[in-house]
């Protein structure tokens, strides 16, 4: 399968690198409109400098291809994707889908008109603690979920776009914890309340900081803090989380998971577990990440098949970005947009 990699920046790399480990994807060409970044990456991969066009229109008239990579900052993947999507060519998109909500869901009105797959790269659900969080929760022997809490706080300084978007932590980091509370309840939220700050110390722009208290279809209660100028003992990019189960608690802390249970009724005088948390055994998987993504977007377009992620699915967790906006902006609690029919 021939694609065309538009955006060769920072997370440029993890995708050329991916796509260097899969034998059934190869280049077809590459878009990037910054001549030094084009120029060194061309030296430092090998690419053929003949193949790296300014615009995603010059590369679709100069090569042929079966597949479109926007690995571009979130306010140009509408654009990308509409020209890919109108050639009738398949998108696989870096998260965020877009960098609003209405853009999101032009992308989805296209992608239906024009019966083209658009799908966005969820990598975190493809991680392996992630899969072995989810198949303790799916097996269902911890038992309903009442509350869920998770915390994350990284301090890392970019540069570029996200030190002068809007919520930075929300738009571009949040979407992803957002996206695994969805793909871990496999519900969707029904209600959000929230604020947002930005800490004296903050290198952004728009709020760096916030507490998000979200309520699920399946009844539970999901309470997200996290922040993205702390200075200070981080948290694993996948966050920490926890569960309240019916038969006990499952945590994910620093990409390892753990089970407690507590079978038995409790006394005054026996008032410990009566187990010791334990280590989940890690699960096998042979692809991760964008090795995974990019494998399932060449097994969707070469087969048919659909991925999780599919933006008309993913338009649902790019709601959960933007009812936890319209909830600092209002005060309020709001309805999500995600439950809206
Ligand atoms: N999934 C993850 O874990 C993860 C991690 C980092 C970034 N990302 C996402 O990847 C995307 C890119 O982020 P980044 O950190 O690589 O940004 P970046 O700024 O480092 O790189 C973006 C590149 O795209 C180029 N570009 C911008 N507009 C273009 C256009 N119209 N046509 C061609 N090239 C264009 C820029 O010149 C730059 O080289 C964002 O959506 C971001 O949220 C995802």
């Amino acid at each position: 399968m021939k694609i065309i990699q538009v955006g060769l920046g920072g997370m440029g790399n993890a995708w050329l690198n991916a796509a260097r480990h899969l034998p059934e994807i190869e280049y077809a060409g590459f878009v990037e409109i910054n001549e030094t970044i084009a120029r060194a990456q061309a030296e430092r991969y090998g690419l053929d400098a003949s193949l790296i066009f300014h615009t995603l229109d010059e590369a679709l008239a100069a090569v042929q291809t079966d597949g479109v990579l926007d690995i571009t900052p979130p306010q140009f993947h509408r654009s990308i994707a509409l020209t890919a999507l109108e050639h009738g060519i398949p998108v696989l998109s870096e998260k965020p889908l877009a960098d609003t909500l209405d853009a999101g869901r032009e992308i989805v009105a296209a992608a239906n008109r024009t019966g083209v797959l658009h799908m966005v790269a969820q990598n975190r659900r493809y991680s392996v603690p992630a899969q072995t969080l989810k198949r303790v929760l799916a097996s269902g022997e911890m038992g309903q979920v009442a509350s869920v809490s998770v915390e994350f706080f990284r301090g890392p300084h970019f540069g570029g776009f996200r030190d002068q978007m809007p919520y930075p932590l929300i738009i571009d980091m949040a979407i992803h914890h957002f996206d695994m509370m969805r793909f871990f309840l496999d519900s969707d939220p029904v209600a959000t309340a929230g604020r947002s700050w930005n800490p004296p110390w903050s290198w952004y722009r728009g709020d760096a900081s916030a507490a998000v208290l979200l309520e699920f279809a399946s009844g539970a209660v999901v309470s997200y803090s996290g922040s993205w100028c702390s200075r200070g003992v981080e948290t694993s990019w996948n966050a920490h989380w926890r569960f309240e189960c019916e038969f006990g608690a499952v945590v994910m802390h620093n990409d390892q998971v753990f089970i407690g249970r507590n079978d038995e009724a409790r006394s005054l005088t026996a008032a410990r577990e009566t187990d010791a948390s334990m280590l989940v055994p890690p699960v096998i998987m042979t692809y991760t990440d964008q090795t995974y993504l990019l494998r399932e977007f060449y097994q969707a377009v070469t087969s048919g098949s659909v991925p999780a992620t599919i933006c008309q699915d993913n338009l649902k967790s790019l709601a959960v970005v933007f009812d936890a906006v319209r909830a600092f902006e209002s005060g309020t609690t709001v309805r999500s947009e995600s439950a809206v029919p």
